[in-house]
C-alpha cells in the first residue's frame, strides 16, 4: 500500500527534470529568444503562441491560456492523475518514487498504513456489500424486484454490465453477512451501510426492499450505492452518505461502464438519473453517465474532459431544465479551452432520457443528440431570453450579457468566434467588443513580472514574483479604485498628472494606499514599482501592491492615461452624488459630442443602462 508522495521528492523531480526535453518529445518547439515556442498542443492555432520557459521551467499559451509546470503537463497532455504524472516523470528520470513515510519514524508510519488499510478494507468492504447484493437479486424474496427491472425493460446483460443488485426487506440481512465476514460495525457506519441510532447504539441496514445502482470510480472500485424502492413510497433513491470514499459532487455514474466500451467514445452525454444511464445503455447508447442528484460541478467537467473532448448536458424541458442548463452553463465556460466542446440537449416537456428512448429508440434519441444546441446558440439564446432585440435597450442588455458570460471563458478561437458572432448580432466592432472585455481567465502571464526585472529585482520582488508562472489567478478586484490604483502601480509616471485635491478619493483601503502611493512617487519623480515595495515592504499595503503587480493591465500603455483620467473623473462625479440618470446623460452627451468614450466609461455606460432597465 502506497502513502502519499513527498513533496520533497516532488520539488527534487522537478528540478532535475528539463521542461524543455519534456515538451519537445511531444511538440515541435522551435528557439525563440531565451525561449521556446510551438504551436500549442491545448488549443487549434496556426501561429505559435505556446512558449516553454527553460530558465522558470514552465510552458504558457498566450492563445488559451494553458500553463504550469512539467506535471502539469504531463496531466494534461497525457491525461493522467497527479500520481501517475509522477510515476511517469520519475521512471523518465530514473528515479524511484518517494512517499510520504519513507521517511517516518516507526510509529507513525504504522499509524498512517493503518490510515490506508482502512481505506482499502473499506474499499474491501464495499465490494463485499455489492456481492452480496447482486447475489440476493437471484434468491426467491426478490422475485418482485426481477419483475419490475424486467418491467423497466432491462435484460441480464445490462443488469450484470451495472452489477444492479438487490437490498431484502430485513433490518440486517447485510450486517449478519459482513459481520460473517469479520467487517466491524463501526466501519460499517462509516461506510454509509448501516445505520446506528444517537441514543442506544442500535445498528440496521440503510438498504431495504430496494434495486440497488453500485456507484464505482472510473477503475471500477465501488464508492457507494444508490437504491430505488420498487414502487411509490417516498424517497423515491436513497443515496450513500458523504463517507471516506464516496463524494457526491465528484462522482459521475456510469463513468466506468461507459469507458468499458471497445471502441474509444469520442463524447460523454451527462442526464440526471441511475434510471436514464442503464435505459440508454439498454438502447445501445453507452456513453452517457449521471451526476448523483446534484447540479453539475467543476469537479465533474474535469473528469469528464479528462476522458472525452465534447461533452452534451441533457436538460428536461421545464424551467427547472431551463435553470439547470444556466448553472451548467457558467460552471462549464472556465473549462472550455479549444478543443474542448459542449451542448445543450433539451428534452420535451414531460420526457426524461429514459421514457424517450423507450418510446422512440436509439436512432430518434441519437439523433437527438447528434442535434443538440452547441454552447455558442445555448449562450445566446438565454441571453436575448425576454429583450426586444428591436430596441436599443434590449441590444445593449443583449451585448452585457453575452460580454458577462464570455469573462468567464478563456481566451481561444472559440472567444474569438463569439465575439465575432456577437459583433454580427449586435452591430458593434470586434475591436470595440474586446475594450469591453477584461478575461477572468486572463492567468499571470510571464510578462506580468517584467515591471519588477526591468528595474533590477529588490528581495521582495524576486521570490514572490518568481512564482507568477505557475500561480493561480490573481484576483484584484474592479472597484475603479482598485483600478486606478492597479494602473498607477504599474506605470508611475501617471503620477506627474494626477490632481492636486484628493477630493475625489474614496476613503476605501484602496483608495488610501492610493493617496499614499501618488504622494511618495510625486514627491520623489520615482518612475518605478521598486521604491514602493521598498517603502511598503513587510505591511499589509506592500502585498497588496506586490497583488496588483503581478498582473498586468490588460491595456495598451499609451491608453493608461486616458483610462485613469476617466476613472478619476467617475469617482469625482460618484463623490458629487449624481444620479445614475444623470449620469447616464452625461455619458450620453459624451458619446453624442463623437468624442470616444474610454474603456471604463463604456462599461459604466453599459452597467446604468442595465440599471436603468431594471426599474
Ligand atoms: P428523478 O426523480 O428524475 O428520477 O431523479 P428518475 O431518474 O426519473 O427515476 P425513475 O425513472 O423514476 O426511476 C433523478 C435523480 O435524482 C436523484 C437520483 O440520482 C435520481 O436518479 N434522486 C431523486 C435522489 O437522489 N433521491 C430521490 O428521492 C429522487
Ligand atoms: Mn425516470
Amino acid at each position: 500500500m502506497a502513502g502519499p508522495i513527498s513533496q520533497r521528492f516532488i520539488d527534487d523531480l522537478l528540478a532535475r527534470v528539463d521542461i524543455g526535453e519534456l515538451v519537445g518529445e511531444r511538440v515541435v518547439l522551435k528557439k525563440a529568444g531565451r525561449n521556446l515556442s510551438g504551436l500549442c498542443p491545448f488549443h487549434d492555432e496556426k501561429s505559435p503562441s505556446f512558449t516553454v520557459s527553460r530558465e522558470k521551467q514552465f510552458y504558457h499559451c498566450f492563445g488559451c491560456g494553458a500553463h504550469g509546470n512539467a506535471l502539469r503537463f504531463l496531466m494534461e497532455y497525457d491525461r493522467l492523475s497527479f500520481p501517475e504524472a509522477v510515476e511517469q516523470l520519475a521512471q523518465r528520470q530514473g528515479m524511484e518514487v518517494e512517499r510520504e513515510d519513507d521517511h517516518l519514524p516507526a510509529a507513525q508510519k504504522e499509524k498512517l498504513a493503518e490510515q490506508r488499510r482502512k481505506r482499502d478494507a473499506g474499499v474491501n468492504l464495499l465490494e463485499l456489500a455489492s456481492d452480496w447484493f447482486r447475489q440476493q437479486l437471484t434468491e426467491q424474496h426478490a422475485a418482485e424486484a426481477r419483475r419490475y427491472l424486467d418491467g423497466r425493460g432491462l435484460n441480464s446483460d445490462i443488469i450484470d454490465a451495472f452489477a444492479i443488485g438487490f437490498a431484502p426487506d430485513s433490518w440486517d440481512g447485510l450486517k449478519q453477512y459482513l459481520n460473517g465476514h469479520s467487517v466491524a460495525e463501526n466501519v460499517q457506519v462509516e461506510y454509509g451501510l448501516l445505520r446506528q441510532r444517537e441514543d442506544d447504539s442500535r445498528t440496521w441496514d440503510l438498504f431495504r426492499n430496494r434495486v440497488i445502482f453500485p456507484i464505482r470510480d472510473w477503475k471500477g472500485r465501488t464508492l457507494g450505492f444508490g437504491g430505488r424502492v420498487l414502487g411509490d413510497a417516498k424517497p423515491k433513491y436513497l443515496n450513500s452518505p458523504e463517507t471516506p470514499v464516496f463524494h457526491k459532487g465528484r462522482e459521475l455514474y456510469g463513468l466506468y461502464e461507459a469507458r468499458q466500451q471497445k471502441s474509444n467514445i469520442a463524447r460523454l452525454v451527462v442526464v440526471e438519473g441511475y434510471m436514464d444511464v442503464v435505459a440508454l445503455a439498454q438502447h445501445g447508447i453507452h456513453n452517457a453517465v449521471a451526476t448523483l442528484g446534484t447540479a453539475i460541478t467543476e469537479e465533474h467537467l474535469t473528469r469528464l474532459y479528462r476522458v472525452v473532448d465534447e461533452v452534451v448536458f441533457c436538460f428536461d424541458g421545464d424551467g427547472a431544465g431551463r435553470r439547470a442548463a444556466k448553472r451548467a452553463l457558467e460552471v462549464a465556460l472556465p473549462s472550455m479551452i479549444d478543443g474542448r466542446q459542449a451542448r445543450f440537449l433539451f428534452l420535451p416537456e414531460g420526457e426524461d432520457p429514459d421514457s424517450l428512448v423507450r418510446q422512440e429508440g436509439r436512432e430518434a434519441f441519437q439523433a437527438r443528440i447528434e442535434c443538440a444546441s452547441p454552447l455558442s446558440e445555448f449562450l445566446f439564446d438565454q441571453a436575448r431570453e425576454g429583450l426586444d432585440l428591436k430596441r436599443v435597450e434590449g441590444r445593449e442588455r443583449f451585448v452585457a450579457h453575452v460580454l458577462e458570460k464570455l469573462r468567464l471563458l478563456p481566451q481561444g478561437v472559440l472567444h474569438s468566434l463569439l465575439m465575432e458572432e456577437l459583433s454580427t448580432r449586435s452591430g458593434i466592432s470586434v475591436s470595440r467588443l474586446e475594450q469591453f472585455v477584461a478575461p477572468a481567465s486572463q492567468a499571470a502571464q510571464p510578462q506580468d513580472n517584467a515591471a519588477a526585472s526591468d528595474t533590477g529585482e529588490t528581495s521582495v520582488g524576486a521570490g514572490r514574483f518568481a512564482t507568477a508562472g505557475r500561480t493561480t489567478k490573481v484576483h484584484i478586484g474592479s472597484a475603479p479604485i482598485t483600478r486606478a490604483l492597479h494602473l498607477l502601480v504599474h506605470n508611475p509616471g501617471l503620477s506627474s498628472d494626477l490632481p492636486e485635491q484628493n477630493d475625489w478619493c474614496p476613503e476605501s483601503e484602496d483608495g488610501l494606499l492610493f493617496i499614499e502611493v501618488a504622494r511618495l512617487l510625486k514627491a520623489g519623480g520615482y518612475r518605478s514599482s521598486q521604491v514602493l515595495l521598498a517603502h511598503f515592504h513587510g505591511t499589509e499595503q506592500g502585498a497588496r501592491l506586490i497583488t496588483l503587480l503581478k498582473r498586468a493591465p490588460d491595456m495598451a500603455r499609451e491608453d493608461q492615461a486616458a483610462e485613469l483620467r476617466a476613472l478619476i473623473d467617475m469617482l469625482y462625479k460618484q463623490r458629487q452624488r449624481l444620479s445614475p440618470e444623470e449620469e447616464y446623460q452625461q455619458l450620453l452627451a459624451v458619446s453624442r459630442s463623437g468624442q470616444k468614450l474610454t474603456a471604463t466609461q463604456q462599461h459604466r455606460l453599459l452597467a446604468l443602462i442595465e440599471e436603468l432597465g431594471r426599474r
